[in-house]
């Protein structure tokens, strides 16, 4: 079809018309005009993965890739622009045309929640990754919505707390990486946060979105809200968001044509909204193709081998006295920990997915050793919640809120967890529905079993009609379900092995609270004893290897929750403990979404971060442990030693997670390795930090304009010999150390990098380029990036605490560059 004449069509349109485009007209999808030929589009979570429509579970199968962390550890541009164009396979397999990722907060925090979901803790490695995701989705035909736009850097309260930043560290440490997202890879849509920003919700922020977003920078894209994130109309729209969503509308429709006619709101910005809109849809070939297909669940040999590459290249190896990588030749191992056989494979909330399959480590090196070489032993749990009853569940539901009445509606849901958004069936009022949910369960011991209740509004379990839990009356809103859910209530019955009980959950709804959800979720086991505990150690004992897989899973790592601290959960630090007192070869394999403490790191043998790698975990894992892969992550957020040595966990309520609604990024600039090395703190592994099974010699850095007036670029050029006898990769980190400086600047900062891949022998130059942006700090009284005449230093350094070269460049001028949005003063 010929591009759409989009003035045209927006002169053809009635206000009203205009006014319909501005919301979605359901979870996932925008409003069609039929008599204009307008069609809808699909958007989909994201970031890991394209979801599809439907609930946060079950939906239609989809590939499942690395994490943002994960991401982030790979230092790969290349790679993550890979992934992109996967990515928009998988959307389109889903019939999205929109995802809606990257995620490019800012690890801040070593806590939050939803750091699996970022990328680093570094503008300079987020905006770099951000920017190729984008490219490669795009380059796919998909458009890419950069959220959380700004200052979502905590799960505590995120939907009502203030981010209170001030305009030097946003310019400096939280806007760039959406800032190279619009202007250097034109991201086609922006997500405001759920967050206000100083004091204003996001979604009516007008300096956020019009001033900076659309003015400054020239963003021609959408901006949508977070879900449910807009809570206004006149504010909302004059601030500069665009879409509302999801659908139907709560604050546009008519209520926002009344504010046209009323001249509350100007009909230009409708206008401008919907030309956004518009122009979103031609951009993703809308036009085109207006209907939107089906999903189809499409596992492609391409991506899962693109998956297990990238979940290699994005493991860290923290620490290596040699044991690897493992030679598994005729000797027998012991696979310990609660994530040996589970295979964590993402993070929680809206990032989930149903994954096509998953490859537990286990799996993975069962398929390099034989049967008696291997055994496994859990040791431990590690769960948040009680582990999810299989299902299915029978769901009658009552039009009433007091399970009376005829059944309205019967429904079969496969899981045990159901979710619903919107109405629990359809035309039934929240306030006036409830449901009888029943499910059987089988116990395979005779032993008192705990069972754990979550659910959206009161509710209470029984096990063959006696009542196991009950939080009819005490329910309230907890750290289940993006602060929508309780707090797990738990109940003990004792059950006789092979004899099935019936499980019913009787379930109603108080009132909508933040997001239109409602759910129960039914978790059941036997808790492991002391003597799975020793049993894993005496294996450990009796085997030549201990491997512990330790860690988390996506239920501690989760949108709408931060974590409890920096202690892997449950008893795993006792049992690496007792595993590596047992076995002198013991290795640990963590999976987290983020940093944690290692007493026993002294006494283990090797420790690798392997994050959460996607489908393929088990598999990339095993590639790495046996050198099939080599560790190609380095750390993208410092791993501190102590939760009071991080920036922001001080104590302080005020920094963090906020007080009296507002939470104050005090530390302004120094976010990780910039704090730490100002505060004189050493980090248990540095910024950048990951070893090799190579080794490599560097030469010394040149560069091309020893003397910069700061016009264009310089180029830096470092030379990278592999002088060991294995492939392997290397990342050379260029950190600018400003001269003494009017302003209190950070010892140094990263400001670009190179990942090189080189065979044994194997030279290659990394090149580098640097504008003068990179030697700037933000002046907040003349609101301008300054760039100090005089003397910097630029390291090339493969941690920020392991510099391998320096050179310095004269900056011959000062270099202003004036920016138009102010947010404080
Ligand atoms: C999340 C977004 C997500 C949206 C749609 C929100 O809870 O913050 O990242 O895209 O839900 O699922």
């Amino acid at each position: 079809m010929a591009k759409p004449d989009i003035e045209a069509i927006l002169d053809a349109m009635t206000l009203e018309e205009q006014v319909s485009l501005l919301a979605g007209a359901d979870f996932w999808t925008t409003v069609p005009i039929p008599r204009l030929e307008i069609p809808a589009i699909k958007v989909s979570d994201g970031p890991n993965g394209a979801r599809g429509g439907g609930s946060l579970i079950g939906g239609v199968k989809a590939a499942s890739f690395p994490v943002g962390i994960a991401l982030g550890a790979s230092w790969n541009p290349a790679l993550v622009e890979e992934i992109g164009s996967a990515l928009a396979e998988e959307a389109r397999s889903k019939g999205a045309s929109v995802l809606l990722a990257p995620t490019v907060n800012i690890q801040r925090s070593a806590v939050n929640g939803r750091n699996f979901e970022c990328y680093s803790e570094d503008p300079c490695v987020t905006a770099t990754l951000a920017a190729a995701y984008v490219n490669g989705l795009q380059k796919g035909g998909v458009g890419a919505t950069v959220k959380h736009f700004v200052g979502n850097e905590s799960e505590i309260q995120r939907t009502t707390m203030s981010s209170d930043i001030g305009d030097r560290a946003l310019r400096e440490i939280y806007l760039p990486p959406f800032e190279a997202a619009v202007k250097t890879a034109g991201a086609y849509a922006v997500m405001s946060s759920y967050n206000r920003l100083n004091g204003t919700f996001t979604s009516e922020h007008k300096t956020l979105l019009t001033d900076l977003l659309k003015d400054e920078w020239g963003f021609p894209g959408v901006v949508m809200s977070d879900w449910f994130g807009s809570h206004s109309t006149a504010p909302t729209v004059e601030a500069g968001l665009d879409l509302e969503m999801p659908g139907p509308t709560r604050d546009r429709g008519d209520k926002l044509v009344a504010a046209v006619r009323s001249g509350d709101v100007q009909a230009e910005k409708v206008r401008d909204a919907a030309r956004r809109v518009l122009t979103l849809i031609e951009r993703v070939g809308g036009f085109d193709a207006p209907d939107i297909p089906g999903e189809q669940a499409i596992d492609k040999p391409a991506h899962r081998a693109l998956i297990r590459r990238t979940g290699a290249e994005a493991i860290v190896l923290l620490k290596n006295d040699g044991i690897l990588p493992l030679d598994l030749t005729g000797r027998t191992i012991a696979a310990i920990g609660p994530n040996a056989e589970a295979a964590q494979i993402m993070g929680g909330g809206s990032a989930q997915l149903n994954p096509h399959y998953a490859v537990s480590p286990v799996d993975g090196l069962r398929a390099l050793t034989s049967e008696n070489q291997l055994r496994v032993a859990t040791g431990v749990t590690a769960n948040r919640l009680m582990p999810l009853i299989s299902g299915p569940f029978e769901v009658d539901v009552y039009g009433r809120s007091d399970f009376s009445g005829p059944v309205i509606e019967h429904q079969s849901h496969p899981l045990g967890e159901v979710m619903w958004f919107n109405a629990v069936a359809p035309g039934v009022a929240d306030a006036d529905f409830s449901l009888r949910a029943t499910t059987r369960f089988t116990p395979s011991e005779t032993a008192d079993h705990v069972f754990g209740l979550v659910s959206i509004g009161p509710s209470r379990l029984l096990v063959d009609g006696r009542t196991v839990v009950d939080i009819r009356e005490t329910w309230a809103p907890g750290d289940n379900y993006f602060e929508c859910g309780n707090r797990e209530a738990r109940g003990t019955i004792a059950l006789e092995a092979g004899r099935t009980v019936d499980v019913v959950v009787e379930y109603r709804f108080v009132q909508a609270i933040a997001l239109n959800l409602k759910a129960i979720r039914v978790g059941v086991a036997v808790p492991l004893s002391d003597k799975a505990f020793a049993e894993a150690v005496e294996l450990a004992r009796a085997s030549d290897i201990a491997i512990v897989y330790a860690g988390r899973s996506g239920e501690w790592d989760t949108e709408g929750n931060d974590l409890p601290g920096l202690d892997l959960p449950g008893r795993q630090d006792d049992l690496i403990t007792a595993v590596a007192a047992a076995n002198a070869n013991t290795v640990v394999v963590l999976q987290t979404g983020g940093p944690v403490a290692m007493p026993w790191l002294d006494k283990v043998r090797a420790v690798v971060a392997a994050w959460y790698p996607g489908q393929e975990a088990g598999n990339a894992i095993a590639d790495v442990l046996t050198g099939a892969a080599e560790p190609g992550g380095r750390l993208a957020q410092t791993f501190p030693r102590r939760i009071e040595d991080t920036p922001v966990e001080t104590g302080d309520p005020r920094t963090y997670p906020g007080k009296n609604e507002h939470v104050i990024y005090r530390e302004g600039v120094f976010v990780g390795y910039r704090h730490y090395e100002k505060a004189g703190i050493e980090p248990l592994f540095p910024f950048g930090h990951g070893l090799s099974y190579t080794t490599f010699d560097w030469g010394s850095p040149t560069v091309d304009r020893p003397a910069f007036d700061g016009d264009g670029l310089v180029t830096l050029r470092i030379k990278v010999t592999n002088t060991g006898a294995r492939p392997g990769s290397d990342v050379v980190q260029l950190y600018v150390e400003p001269p003494v400086s009017r302003v209190d600047r950070p010892a140094k900062e990263l400001r670009a990098f190179a990942k090189l891949h080189l065979e044994p022998g194997e030279t290659a130059e990394a090149t580098m380029t640097l504008s003068a942006r990179a030697f700037s700090y933000f002046d907040v009284e003349r609101n301008a990036f300054i760039s100090e005449k005089g003397r910097y230093w630029v390291i090339a350094a493969s941690s920020s605490a392991e510099p391998r070269g320096s050179i310095d460049i004269d900056l011959t001028r000062e270099v202003i560059e004036a920016v138009r949005a102010r947010f404080s003063r």
